[in-house]
């Protein structure tokens, strides 16, 4: 046998993966080194890599400069605890980057170590905003249906992909799911922008407002499938929350650091929100690290606090220190090397390739996408948008094959939703790998569907 048969029987033997099922896990792929867009297999394969990793390589791989900030910083003090009164120079450091780099109303970070994470602590911080205020009864959170906040108790409860619910049941209470603001299967009456964020507003009100913490939303659903909202939604949404006391959380741990064209996401609509939650690309995967970044009322809230009701919440990892050096370095990458301004450019760039290659195929429905974050979905029939259901993970063993590596959302019936493929390369994608990705995938996809 060989050294990488052996190691996979090992892993078989020994291991759960994310999402298991011993049948999908008969043949796992090996990823054995990466440099910049491409990934190394153990077979010897290379191939690009068209969701840098999970949508978190944002400064693509084999960046010795994040590997020396680890070793730098393991060398001088590896852990050391950032519990209230002690502290260290990279969460510092980098603390104070993101809040210039967020919105014009940011004003403190409190660190996790990942994307579910944040949003437990950004629902903890909600409720703990609206215990100061001596309103300790608005503690519900409003998510929407398609959008993925990570499946730790809460945040499965939030996400609003049933999958994930079906073995793990009952949600938690208090968590209310509510229509997407998805313009290609909007039916509603009006425009989708203002009619979605309407359906928030019928289900504060339907709650009660005063039961009703917050609202958490991705500016653009990921895992969900790419949806791009339109222009109406966030504002219409902001005005809500403020109309009804509701804080609003945004979910960056896809969009922040750069991904969408812009540091963080919502400024495209020009909205800023009450607490952000973040983590990938603020590392770009080369260690595990995500935070809340909380506007100046909430952060108030937390300031002003008498002692003995202070914001008791904690994880011995929060403010790691080689954690943060390496987000320290990654941010530093992303400023020199204009990652964010690359990202718009080479997100058009994306999308007309795809519009290019895929537009006319029968099966195609929708090329959509923010910055460097693309979903195409499909359809048996662009007419009546049917979906196609069961070919996603086919066109992404056809493009594997074919020197791509990439996910497909899996659609659904009933709400009717084709599979969706999600592409979300690396920032650093040089030019000419990323126009090899539409070509791929015309091919991928036509071979999937014969
Ligand atoms: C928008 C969003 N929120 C939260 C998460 C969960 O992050 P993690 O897997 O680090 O818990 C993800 C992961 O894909 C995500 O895309």
């Amino acid at each position: 046998m060989d050294g990488t048969a052996e190691l996979l029987e090992i892993d078989r033997r020994y291991l759960v993966h994310p999402l298991h099922h011993p049948e999908e896990h008969k043949a796992p792929l090996l990823v054995t080194e990466g440099k910049g867009a491409m990934l190394h297999l153990a077979d010897g394969r290379e191939v690009i890599d068209g969701l840098a990793g999970l949508w978190n390589v944002n400064v693509g791989h084999g960046r010795g400069e994040l590997a020396d900030a680890a070793a730098g910083q393991m060398r001088k003090i590896a852990y050391a605890s950032a519990y209230v009164g002690a502290t260290n120079e990279p969460a510092i450091r980098l603390g104070e980057k993101i809040v210039k780099h967020a919105y014009a109303n940011s004003s403190a970070i409190y660190y996790t170590t990942g994307g579910a994470e944040s949003n437990e602590s950004a629902f903890k911080t909600a409720r703990f905003f609206w215990k100061i205020q001596d309103k300790p009864n608005k503690t519900k959170i409003i998510s929407r249906m398609h959008g993925y906040h990570g499946v730790t108790m809460a945040a499965m409860s939030a996400t609003g992909m049933p999958a994930y619910h079906k073995m793990f049941g009952p949600l938690m209470p208090g968590f209310i799911q509510v229509a997407a603001p998805y313009p290609y299967r909007w039916q509603g009456n009006q425009e989708c922008g203002i009619g979605a964020a309407e359906a928030i507003e019928k289900a504060i009100l339907a709650e009660g407002p005063e039961t009703v913490a917050a609202v958490i939303a991705e500016p653009v659903m990921g895992a969900g499938g790419v949806i791009v909202p339109p222009e109406s939604y966030f504002p219409k949404l902001r005005q809500i929350c403020d109309q009804y006391d509701v804080l609003l959380i945004a979910d960056e741990v896809i969009t922040g650091f750069g991904r969408t064209g812009r540091w963080f996401a919502l400024g495209h609509w020009g909205v800023e929100p009450d607490i952000v939650s973040f983590a990938k690309g603020v590392t770009s995967g080369y260690l595990p690290l995500g935070g809340n970044i909380l506007s100046k009322r909430v952060h108030d809230a937390i300031l002003n606090a008498p002692l003995d009701r202070r914001y008791m919440h904690a994880a011995t990892y929060s403010g790691h220190p080689v954690c943060c050096a390496v987000g320290l370095r990654n941010v530093e990458i992303i400023e020199s090397e204009g990652l964010v301004e690359r990202a718009a450019v080479m997100g058009r760039r994306l999308i007309e390739g795809l519009r290019h290659e895929l537009g006319e195929l029968p099966n195609v429905g929708d090329i959509r996408g923010l910055g460097l974050m693309a979903g195409v979905e499909l359809v048996t029939d662009k007419g009546t948008k049917a979906p196609a259901l069961g070919v996603g993970v086919k066109v992404a063993r056809e493009a594997m094959s074919r020197g791509l590596m990439m996910r497909a959302r899996p659609g659904s019936a009933e709400p009717a939703t084709g599979d969706t493929l999600c592409l979300c390369p690396p920032l650093s994608t040089p030019d000419e790998i990323l126009d090899k990705i539409p070509q791929i995938l015309r091919e991928a996809v036509t071979a999937a569907m014969q």
